[in-house]
């Protein structure tokens, strides 16, 4: 769907965000003929810099981690005539009365903040102070958003200042990816699962986001966040919110964050017992995450995994498994919906265990498996079997299926668009530090030493622990 003519100021234009993420990603929506004419980028940074070496730096950025991007020659060129630089500073008035003049009347506005949440207040500032900002115009604006509760609720008082809610989008890339969103659509899109998505039906939900990768380069950021707030209170907590929330009445933004909104003030604290924290060691392919952090005293956790409860009506008794963790076995990131024993075999009790379970792959391999129980062929009487109804979204869906924006190109898109139903909310992203904050607090005052693990492992014992305690277990990262 096309978009209206735009104006995109990118604050931290030349910063690592803007060369891996946005800058490709507007390419490749160019590409797809989805960015009209007469839009303009403009990269705005501290760095002294000209529109052409800027131009150079995009299509650099564009060759780099555009993905092996093809397109008809010369479209390269003519997206980059769309983009010019203005050095800027963000904490003085340099820059942005020619930042202003670039500004068209017309045009659709947005202002990127691809900076830290420190300049976020001074740039808002700014952007009124020199007149660029209209009631129109549109702020976006990056994760960590905060720290802690404290620290988040003063960011959103500084740009509540200058802009109101409905002019702030507030990015957590993984509502941006298809499979995420998709899970609205299986969810609200068929008769066949809703009926039976509550605590009577469902034994427990895993959520598990695992990632092959270190901390690497950013040690620095990560040492003082850990997976808790660099995973769970956004990434993890947006997917348990599609998975719990109650039907919104329609597919609108403030619908859709009033009953995330309502997950997320429903979580109970979660006990000290049901929280498990790791990190990892080292091995040939790579230093401990201590060694990775440069501190041999670090007790931030690069792996967590806990149990959550839900105290509402539908999800009452139903606990929610959650785990995330770098170095692990596999990249994987997967839901699954373990429904309950039918509630008696008519086969005895020779006939084990058997359940059905819905499983949504998130990333990689994307799709959806189904877990249906069937006789095993054969003379041998009645045994059952587990199989799985497998539907890979690469082959039901074909080459539509690869074309898809990515997470970053869509949430753009939908920011020129003025559609916030994929940003978070301020209310929203207080309450889910409000629930994380005690947590953190909690092992943070009983000095709470994380696990070690083994790197390609699935975490440390404790995490297999804290399912087998209850008769559960992980599903398998593959
Ligand atoms: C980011 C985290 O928000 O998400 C990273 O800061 C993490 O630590 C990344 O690696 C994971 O995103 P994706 O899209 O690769 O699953």
């Amino acid at each position: 769907i096309p978009v209206d003519p735009f104006d995109l100021v990118i604050f931290g234009g030349t910063g690592d965000l803007a060369r891996r993420k946005i800058l490709p990603g507007l390419f490749r929506r160019f590409c797809a003929g989805q960015m009209p004419e007469g839009s303009q980028i403009i990269g705005a940074a501290r760095s002294e810099m000209t529109t052409d070496e800027y131009r150079q730096m995009v299509s650099d950025a564009v060759a780099e981690f555009g993905g092996g991007l093809t397109c008809e020659a010369g479209t390269l060129d003519a997206f980059l005539n769309a983009v010019s630089y203005v050095t800027t500073d963000a904490k003085g008035d340099g820059g942005w009365v020619e930042l202003n003049g670039k500004m068209r009347d017309d045009t659709v506005r947005a202002f990127y903040f691809s900076v830290g949440p420190s300049l976020f207040g001074d740039l808002a500032e700014r952007l009124h102070r020199f007149g660029m900002a209209t009631p129109e115009s549109r702020i976006v604006v990056e994760k960590p958003f905060g720290h802690d509760l404290e620290t988040a609720r003063a960011l959103n008082a500084t740009l509540a200042q200058h802009f109101h809610e409905t002019q702030i989008y507030r990015i957590d890339h993984y509502l941006g990816k298809e499979t995420v969103q998709n899970l609205m659509a299986v969810r609200f899109g068929n008769m066949l699962f809703e009926p039976l998505w509550n605590a009577q039906y469902v034994d427990h939900i895993q959520i598990t986001v695992a990632e092959t990768v270190g901390v690497g380069g950013r040690g620095g950021y990560y040492d003082k966040s850990g997976a808790m707030r660099d995973m769970v209170q956004n990434h993890l907590m947006q997917l348990l919110c599609l998975i719990a929330m109650e039907p919104p009445a329609k597919f609108d933004p403030d619908a859709v964050r009033d009953e995330k909104l309502k997950v997320i003030r429903a979580l109970e604290p979660v006990d000290w017992h049901h929280i498990v924290r790791g990190q990892y060691g080292a091995d040939k392919n790579g230093p401990s995450y201590r060694d990775d952090v440069e501190d041999p005293k670090s007790r931030t956790e690069s792996f967590i995994a806990m149990k959550c409860h839900i105290s509402n009506w539908r999800w009452a008794g139903t606990p929610f498994y959650l785990r995330t963790g770098k170095r692990l076995k596999a990249r994987a990131s997967e839901i699954a919906v373990v429904f309950k024993d039918a509630p008696h075999s008519i086969f005895g009790a020779d006939a084990g265990r058997h359940r059905n379970v819905l499983a949504i792959r998130l990333q990689p391999n994307e799709g959806m498996t189904l877990d249906v129980t069937i006789k095993e062929p054969g003379p041998g009487g009645m045994r059952l079997l587990d199989v799985p109804l497998d539907m890979s979204f690469a082959e039901a869906l074909g080459p539509d299926a690869e074309e898809a924006p990515d997470a970053y190109e869509r949430l753009i898109m939908d920011v020129i668009r003025g559609n916030q139903t994929l940003f978070m909310r301020g209310d929203e992203v207080e309450a889910a530090w409000a629930w994380t904050d005690p947590l953190i607090e909690g092992w943070q005052a009983r000095n709470d030493v994380p696990k070690t693990y083994d790197p390609g492992s699935s975490g440390p014992e404790d995490a297999l622990m804290l399912m087998h305690r209850d008769g559960r277990k992980w599903r398998e990262v593959k």
